[in-house]
């Protein structure tokens, strides 16, 4: 069975916690493709030229732990505004998308440009205000040394750097259902999903 679930969304509205439960509740794979740009912004941190790097990237770059770093964040949305990084890329998130089982993709360009066609679209979002909040507790519990102000400047930075590019910006795509988490818990967020997605898989069983 073919089943693709594309969950876009700025950084820290919950996305990635949404697309991890949906998965596991449904037996689906799951791809973070804010991982691809993460390990390719992390080469051009070592100085190799970023179209290059998304060209030969590997398995084993994306298993690296230390990804989730503020700096490759910075560097990921980067390397991200450049065409032939994204067209590197999309082939191996499509391919994974069709995979026999169904999988579920997040990101900012997946139900706008990779999967377009995706049994469901959704758009999770909160105030930047919220997910500043939300990254500034996540950074602190990791041990890093950040200030409030820092982190909402950081979140500002990036929305507009993946909202203002030309190619593939972040908005949501046409279908795709709001999921504004400002005013709402984990297990209220994942709920509305899990809602939402259980629906499109009983129409298609
Ligand atoms: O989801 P994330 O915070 O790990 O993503 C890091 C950066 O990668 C993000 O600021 C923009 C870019 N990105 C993208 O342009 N398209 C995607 N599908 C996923 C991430």
């Amino acid at each position: 069975m073919n089943f693709t679930v594309a969950i876009d969304g700025p950084a820290a509205a919950g996305k990635g916690t949404i697309s991890k439960a949906v998965a596991t509740h449904f037996g689906l794979a799951h791809l973070d493709t804010g991982l691809l740009y993460r390990a390719v912004g992390r080469r051009t941190l070592e100085g190799i030229d970023p179209v290059l790097a998304s060209k030969s990237l590997t398995a084993k770059e994306l298993a690296q732990g230390d990804l989730r770093t503020a700096e490759i964040a910075q560097a990921a949305s980067k390397v991200a505004v450049i065409p032939e990084v994204r067209a590197a890329l999309v082939d191996f998130q499509r391919s994974f998308a069709r995979r026999d089982g169904g999988a579920v993709l997040d990101g900012r360009d997946i139900g706008t440009v990779i999967c377009p066609d995706a049994d469901v679209k959704l758009f999770v979002t909160a105030s930047p205000e919220v997910r500043a909040e939300r990254r500034y507790l996540e950074l602190v519990g990791n041990g890093a040394d950040v200030t409030r102000a820092q982190v909402l400047a950081d979140v500002r930075e990036r929305d507009a750097r993946d909202m203002q590019r030309s190619e593939a910006p972040l908005k949501p795509a046409d279908g795709a259902i709001l999921l504004d988490t400002s005013d709402l818990s984990i297990d209220e967020a994942l709920s509305r999903a899990i809602l939402v997605v259980k629906r499109e898989l009983d129409l298609k069983s």
